[in-house]
């Protein structure tokens, strides 16, 4: 092969790998002036066919027709290439709003959860868990309920399998009625002190309406120590309450009773929506009811052989439902189970 063919081959094969990357008309007009136009490569090459030794003419110029065939060839692909891409932007609409991909995120009661237990943490709470398949002793008895305590009731509580046990009787399975036998199966596994909270699901035989459902969720908080005082309590659910609602949030304690803590209180939060001042969420009264609390019975102390007379504690048990109405506003309980996805999104 001679000089000048060498060079045309290469050359074909340079033009075609700079077509291949070309991106736009700009580039290959460049391209086309680079090799093929008066002062370009290709015409170049092909002044020198007059210097080839006239028995080597026809040869080379053979090779010479392929490269300039192929060279054109080579061409007219980049630009259809390039033609076929305008067409098609010009076929979509570049000004039309993107959509918006649809990411999930946590329902508004998983939210109040993880936020409570956040805050419980940073108080110095551990997580506790307990089965939502629980016995009775867990879920009354070890808790100081008497017998006849109307909880108890076959019409009040899912028991399970009634046909052979007495729902009396401690080993008789029920989907439990509150998360306070986490309380317990705490102080059974660890010796004081215990500072923990259960977030749970709870059950009970109630006809669904706009504040009641079978199933709702709690999140219990059990604190026994040495010296622990009813202050103690307070403080820890004035600093939830701010940190859950803001913080110009004041409580207060009123008394009630559980079985399971003496003294018993139900504490209130001041209402978010009025500042305290009296309006229709908290019916004038300026206070919104938030759960029940008190200091650890003795008796419970004793269910589960802890020393009632070095040991004192708190507990309370709050409803997330109830908090998650309360701070985004919602006044049907049931909104919150439809998931009817333009509700959800709004939180
Ligand atoms: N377990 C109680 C209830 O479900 C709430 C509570 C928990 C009250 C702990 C006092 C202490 O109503």
């Amino acid at each position: 092969m001679t000089e000048l063919e060498e060079k045309l081959l290469g050359t074909q094969a340079e033009v075609e790998a700079a077509l291949q990357s070309v991106k736009d008309d700009a580039g290959l007009e460049a391209l086309r002036l680079k090799y093929l136009s008066r002062k370009g490569i290709l015409p170049g090459l092909m002044g020198q066919l007059g210097k080839v030794p006239p028995e080597e003419k026809p040869a080379v110029g053979r090779t010479l027709n392929g490269v300039k065939t192929a060279i054109n060839a080579a061409f007219a692909a980049a630009q259809a290439r390039l033609q076929a891409k305008s067409e098609e932007l010009a076929a979509v609409d570049v000004t039309l709003p993107g959509r918006v991909r649809c990411h999930g995120h946590q329902h508004p009661i998983t939210q109040v959860m993880e936020e409570s237990v956040a805050i419980f943490r940073r108080m110095g709470f551990i997580v506790a868990d307990g089965p939502d398949l629980e016995d009775v002793w867990h879920n009354f008895d070890a808790l100081n309920a008497p017998q006849d305590h109307p909880s108890r009731a076959v019409t009040d509580t899912f028991y399970f399998d009634l046909e052979h046990h007495d729902y009396l009787a401690p080993d008789t399975m029920i989907l439990r009625t509150q998360t306070s036998p986490v309380q317990i199966r705490a102080m059974q596994a660890h010796p004081a002190p215990v500072r923990i909270v259960c977030p749970g699901r709870c059950y009970r035989r109630d006809t669904p309406d706009a504040t009641h459902g079978m199933s709702f969720h709690q999140i219990e908080g059990l604190y026994v120590d040495r010296n622990v005082s009813m202050a103690d309590l307070k403080g820890t659910l004035e600093h939830y309450a701010k940190e859950m609602f803001g913080n110009q949030v004041r409580i207060r304690f009123r008394p009630h009773f559980f079985p399971f803590t003496e003294p018993s209180v139900e504490w209130d939060a001041s209402c978010m929506i009025c500042g305290g001042k009296g309006c229709k969420v908290c019916k004038n009264s300026g206070w919104i009811e938030i759960s029940g609390a008190g200091m650890v019975n003795p008796k419970v102390l004793e269910a589960v052989g802890y020393n009632p007379e070095v040991l004192t504690g708190y507990a309370f048990g709050m409803g997330i439902e109830r908090i998650a109405m309360i701070r985004y506003g919602i006044n049907d309980l049931r909104l919150l189970y439809e998931n009817d996805a333009r509700f959800l999104r709004q939180f």
